[in-house]
């Protein structure tokens, strides 16, 4: 059996929808949260479905040794990032290499890199006038949004749609490929 960590600084969705997808399965489940935000909405999340968070402080997470004993202590294989907002050190990528993917709200390598998350993603990519946008799961490095990509899928931005009217769409595309795609890759 996999275990799945995954990295999340918000509401939470995808990470609810991960571990949804994967309950029930035999050979993979969602074992750990990690939080870097008191408050956050998937802290309730992982309570609800009885999953173990933990809550990191920048100090450690940027240290040495970044969060790696707390992941190996708990057998962790692989580690999703759903909206986790502090870039990933350059240790803890060595210590998963090409065990580590990220969502990403846009259509990389495009409105991507530090300062682009959530809502101004879809700020950036209205305001430019885009006709599309998307999501984009890669692999994590060691620079932000750059690693390399696994899998992408597009919406029509239509005119009219506000930064919201996008968010939704592109949750849309993240609940339903997301968790299939990281099943996927463990296969
Ligand atoms: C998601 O849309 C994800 O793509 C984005 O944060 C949102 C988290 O939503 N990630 C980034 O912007 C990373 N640069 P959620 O808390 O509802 O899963």
């Amino acid at each position: 059996m996999k275990q799945i960590a995954v990295f999340a600084s918000g509401t939470g969705t995808n990470a609810e929808k991960m571990i949804e997808h994967f309950s029930g399965n035999l050979s993979a489940r969602v074992a750990l949260i990690v939080c870097n935000k008191a408050g956050a909405g998937v802290l309730e999340i992982a309570k609800k479905w009885g999953i173990e968070a933990i809550l990191v402080e920048k100090l450690g997470f940027f240290g040495p040794k970044s969060c790696i004993l707390p992941l190996k202590q708990r057998n962790i294989d692989f580690i999703v990032l759903a909206g986790f907002l502090w870039k990933i050190p350059a240790e803890l990528v060595a210590a998963y290499p090409r065990k580590m993917v990220n969502i990403h709200p846009a259509l990389l390598p495009k409105y991507g890199g530090k300062g682009m998350y959530g809502m101004k993603v879809h700020e950036a990519v209205i305001a430019a006038g885009e006709k599309e946008s998307g999501i984009s799961i890669h692999y994590v490095n060691e620079h932000y949004d750059e690693g390399d990509i696994i899998f992408q899928a597009s919406c029509p931005v239509e005119p009219g749609n506000s930064p919201s009217d996008l968010a939704a769409k592109i949750h849309v595309l993240e609940h339903t490929h997301f968790a299939k795609v990281v099943e996927w890759l463990l296969s």
